[in-house]
């Protein structure tokens, strides 16, 4: 163990660099036409599991982009783990708000800031590193490896399902292993056991057949922009409470054990609302911030839009307007059933004067991972000694909707490592990962796996 932990720290600067690689290629999934980058990365993602000396490394193309795998496994008898998380990242813009450029990796202060850095190549590369670790100095591992980088993450993975049913077999392993979400504070260890779901929903309305003059017509017609936006002003009730009818009924609710537990985590409201610069918290009424973000589910508006939005002033009666809505979902909620329901609401309350198109953009569902399990156990006992400290237990308010399918498809459950914070501007600009956690995590992994196989013993699957 020594040997492979100070060859990390020997390597600090080369693992960088590295990383900075890796974070060069702008893999951008939105992008669909142009696909150059994102197969140049899954090309990077490749050749480096070769180097590092993993094995069987493919590159499997899907209808969308494409999926790396890799895989050791040369401990016959020891558990296997199989290392989901993905290479592609979020569209960096807008570019003016980024300090130093999206995809030059810029180290200031004790964080490396990029797009990806911690959502989730740096995450990923974590992981990549304690192999290498491993098989340079110990030519094995202690468990059996697997590793499925998608490039369709961020983009609701939308061929990832059919891949993991298509490979049923190369993915058969004891326990699936994520690090694509966050600590809970900086020097706050946690192991994650809750995400959200999804449900993305757009609304696109249309008034008049043109744009019309705002003088000539104006005070005869519904002004589309008005309509929508009367629409999604009562999609909330003066409490924070979504309105849509039955949007709660699948709702698990919070234990009283749990909500206590929360309630015993460091958190200050004052604080977190000083740091997001809000004059005031905002949300449902009868739970705390952590209970709204990590066990409610809620309605966003992302976006909407209409009309004239340049320069000066154009007196112009829109004919459309639209908006996109994201419901994030919690246990027992189905993100199908949601949408069913959005729609319905969306149409019932829409007026006469507007006609109206509701789209499911994409969904996934809502996950709890045990944490009484032998993964979680060696997760806590690594964590530990990369760390130094004790992790507590969190839920997150984002959504990994692979999560579930790993449990219905392949029957494994999931542990979730996350090495980010809370504060790194992941889908935003200056987006960062801390040196600190990038090494630590790199340690925590090294033993992870190290620890794995004493806690499975006896629990492993035939
Ligand atoms: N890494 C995030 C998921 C995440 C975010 C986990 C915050 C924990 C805390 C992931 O890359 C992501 O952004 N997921 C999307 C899912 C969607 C596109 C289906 C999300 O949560 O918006
Ligand atoms: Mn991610
Ligand atoms: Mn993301």
């Amino acid at each position: 163990m020594e040997r492979i932990l100070s060859y990390v720290e020997q390597n600090r600067d080369r693992y960088l660099a590295e990383l900075k690689e890796f974070i060069a290629i702008p893999s951008v999934s939105t992008n669909k036409e142009d696909t150059t980058d994102i197969r140049r990365c899954a090309e990077w993602v490749a050749g480096h599991m070769r180097t590092i000396g993993l094995n069987n490394v493919q590159i499997f193309p899907t209808p969308g982009h494409p999926v790396v795998y890799g895989e050791w496994l040369e401990a016959p008898g020891k558990p296997t783990v199989l290392l989901y998380g993905h290479y592609d990242v979020q569209p960096p813009e807008p570019l003016e708000l980024w300090t130093s450029p999206p995809f030059e990796a810029t180290i200031r202060g004790e964080n490396l800031y990029a797009r990806g850095a911690a959502d989730d190549k740096g995450q990923v590369f974590i992981h990549l590193k304690s192999i290498e670790a491993y098989l340079r100095n110990n030519n094995a591992l202690p468990v059996n490896i697997k590793l499925l980088i998608e490039g369709e993450e961020e983009i609701g993975s939308e061929n990832l399902d059919q891949f993991v049913k298509d490979h049923k077999d190369l993915l058969k392993a004891d326990l699936v292993l994520i690090s694509d979400s966050s600590m809970f504070a900086k020097d706050v260890p946690s192991i994650c056991y809750g995400l959200r779901g999804l449900s993305y929903m757009q609304i696109d309305l249309v008034g008049p057949n043109k744009d019309l003059h705002s003088g000539s017509f104006g005070g005869t017609v519904h002004n589309p922009i008005q309509a929508l936006t009367e629409i999604v002003a009562q999609l909330h009730d003066k409490n924070g409470k979504v309105t849509i009818p039955g949007f709660y009924n699948d709702v698990r609710k919070l234990s009283a054990k749990e909500r206590a537990a929360f309630k015993k985590l460091p958190w200050s409201d004052k604080k977190y609302a000083r740091e997001l610069g809000v004059k005031q918290l905002y949300g449902e009424k009868g739970f705390s911030s952590l209970e709204r973000v990590w066990a409610r589910p809620t309605l966003e508006c992302n976006g909407i839009w209409g009309g004239f939005t340049g320069e000066g002033a154009k007196t112009v009666l829109p004919s459309k307007a639209s908006a996109k809505i994201s419901m994030r979902l919690v246990p027992d909620q189905k993100s199908s059933r949601a949408a069913k329901l959005f729609e319905k609401h969306i149409r019932k309350i829409a007026p006469k004067t507007v006609s109206i198109t509701v789209r499911n953009l994409h969904g996934g569902e809502a996950a709890i991972t045990p944490i009484d399990s032998p993964g979680v156990k060696a997760a806590v006992a690594a964590l530990q000694k990369g760390f130094g400290k004790k992790p507590l237990y969190q839920r997150e308010g984002g959504s990994i909707p692979i999560v579930v399918q790993f449990k219905e498809l392949l029957g494994l459950d999931t542990v979730l490592l996350g090495f980010g914070l809370p504060d790194e501007n992941s889908h935003a600009p200056d987006e960062f990962i801390n040196l600190g956690n990038f090494f630590g995590g790199i340690r925590t992994s090294i033993h992870f796996f190290n620890e794995l196989p004493g806690y499975m013993n006896g629990h492993r699957k035939k």
